[in-house]
C-alpha cells in the first residue's frame, strides 16, 4: 500500500481570494469563501474535497489583508489532521497565478487546484477523486454538462479526446463546463510562468490547459449526471447551493463537508481531536453533530 501511496498527488491548493464583486455588498468586508453555504463557510466544501482525495498538505491562497480572518477559522490544520499553510495574492490576476505563488509549496511534486467557490457532491465522487490523484504526467480536468456553458470554461470532446478548450465562449462550442478542480504535473509551474494576461487582464486557466492540450497531455473525466457541481458565482446561485445542502442534510441527517468527520473516517484524527474541535466551535449545531460522530 505504501508504494501505491507514493505515486498519488499529495499537495493541494485552494484559491480562495477574488473580490466577489457580483455579490457586493456582502463581500465588501468579508471574503466570499467565508460566507455561509447553509451551516458552514463556503471554503469548507472545497477543503473537504481535497481531504476526500486524501490530500493532507494544503495551501490556501487568500487576498492580501484577509489572512487573519481565515486563520481564525482554519488555523494550521493540526486539529483536522492536515497541514494548512497560507499565502497572499496581491490582486486577483488569474487562476494560474496559484502555481507561481505556490511554487515553493509545490516543490517537485504534482498538485491539485480547487477554486474556493466550487461545490461538488455525489455518489462515487470520492472514488473518482482517488482516481484523479493517481495522475503521473500531464493534466486532467473534470467536466460537467451545464445549461449555460457561456458562463464557464468549456471543453469540446471527440472520441474521448479534448479538441477545444475555451473560456466563456460567446458562440456555442460545447455544453461541457470545465469545473474548478484540476490536477497537474510539475510542469504547471513552468507553464504558468509563460502565460500572458488575456484581454480581461488575467492569466487564464484555459490558456494553461491549452498548453497541456497542445502537448497531447490533457485528460478529461466526468462528474456524471448522478453528481452535482453547483455554482456559487452569483447571489442567486449561492442561495441555491445553500438550499441544496440544507435539503440533503435535513432529509438524511448527515452533513456534507464536515471536515472532522472526513478526517476521522480517514483515520487522521482521534476522538480526542474531535473533542477539541467541539471546544473550538463552542455550543452549536455543528458541535452537536460532531458529538454524534464520536458517540
Ligand atoms: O468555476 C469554474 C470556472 O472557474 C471555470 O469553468 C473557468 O474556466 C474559470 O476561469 C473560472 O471562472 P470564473 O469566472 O468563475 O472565475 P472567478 O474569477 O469567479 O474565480 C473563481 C474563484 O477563484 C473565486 O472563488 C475567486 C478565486 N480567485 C479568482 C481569481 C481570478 C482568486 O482567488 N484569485 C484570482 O486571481
Amino acid at each position: 500500500a505504501k508504494v501505491r501511496n507514493k505515486k498519488m498527488i499529495k499537495k493541494g491548493i485552494i484559491l480562495s481570494g477574488g473580490m466577489g464583486t457580483r455579490m457586493s455588498p456582502l463581500t465588501k468586508a468579508v471574503n466570499k469563501q467565508l460566507l455561509p453555504i447553509y451551516d458552514k463557510p463556503l471554503i469548507f466544501y472545497p477543503l473537504s474535497i481535497l481531504m476526500l482525495a486524501k490530500i493532507k498538505d494544503i495551501l490556501i491562497i487568500v487576498n492580501k489583508g484577509q489572512l487573519n480572518q481565515y486563520k481564525k477559522l482554519l488555523p494550521d490544520g493540526r486539529r483536522l489532521g492536515i497541514n494548512i499553510t497560507y499565502k497572499e495574492q496581491v490582486a486577483p490576476r488569474g487562476l494560474p497565478e496559484a502555481f507561481i505563488i505556490g511554487e515553493k509549496f509545490i516543490g517537485k511534486n504534482n498538485v491539485a487546484l480547487i477554486l474556493g467557490d466550487n461545490f461538488f457532491y455525489g455518489q462515487y465522487l470520492t472514488q473518482k477523486l482517488l482516481n484523479c490523484v493517481k495522475l503521473k504526467k500531464g493534466a486532467s480536468v473534470l467536466l460537467h454538462k451545464v445549461k449555460s456553458p457561456e458562463k464557464y470554461g468549456v471543453a469540446k470532446v471527440k472520441n474521448n479526446k479534448i479538441t477545444i478548450i475555451k473560456e466563456k465562449p460567446k458562440k456555442y462550442v460545447s455544453d461541457l463546463a470545465i469545473t474548478g478542480l484540476y490536477f497537474f504535473d510539475n510542469k504547471v509551474i513552468k507553464f504558468a510562468k509563460e502565460l500572458k494576461p488575456s484581454k480581461r487582464n488575467e492569466l487564464e486557466i484555459t490558456d494553461l490547459l491549452n498548453k497541456y492540450k497542445r502537448q497531447k497531455n490533457l485528460k478529461a473525466d466526468y462528474i456524471g449526471r448522478g453528481g452535482a457541481w453547483l455554482d456559487t458565482g452569483s447571489l442567486d446561485d449561492f442561495y441555491k447551493t445553500s438550499n441544496f445542502v440544507s435539503a440533503i442534510e435535513n432529509r438524511q441527517g448527515f452533513k456534507i463537508a464536515c471536515l472532522e468527520e472526513i478526517s476521522y473516517l480517514n483515520k487522521w484524527i482521534s476522538k480526542k481531536d474531535i473533542r477539541s474541535s467541539i471546544k473550538f466551535y463552542g455550543n452549536c449545531e455543528y458541535s452537536n453533530y460532531l458529538k454524534k460522530v464520536i458517540a
